[in-house]
């Protein structure tokens, strides 16, 4: 990290993070078991679930296809991220599941 990466601002993001542990300020280092969440995701959930929550490529009227263009956008967004081709993309559940299916794709 270069001496411009703001620890406090970035901690600010995390409401968790403002909570004290006794009389110490929480530090969380179990992120690859679960990561926490800044208030930009906490908020984009809080709206999907408030305004949007329907079947994704599985619904056709107004919520669902509003669900389905989120989880695209988020799609491409998160290739355009990678530099990487939309189509190439996959999203699962979680780290175990990503390695049983890269696993299962390389098996005869
Ligand atoms: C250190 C560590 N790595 C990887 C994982 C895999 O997590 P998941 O498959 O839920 O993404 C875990 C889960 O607890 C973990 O603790």
């Amino acid at each position: 990290m270069g001496a411009d990466f703001d620890v406090d601002a970035v901690r600010a993001d995390f409401p968790i993070l403002q909570r004290q542990v006794g009389d110490r300020p929480l530090v969380y280092l179990d992120s690859a078991a679960t990561s926490q969440k800044p208030v930009q995701v906490l908020d984009a959930v809080e709206r999907y679930y408030r305004q949007s929550n329907s079947n994704v490529h599985r619904g056709a009227h107004t919520l669902g296809n509003e669900a389905t263009e989120l989880f695209e956008g988020a799609r491409r967004r998160v290739a355009a991220f990678l530099d990487a081709d939309p189509r190439g993309l996959v999203f699962t559940r979680n780290a175990t599941e990503s390695l049983n299916l890269v696993a299962a794709s390389c098996s005869p």
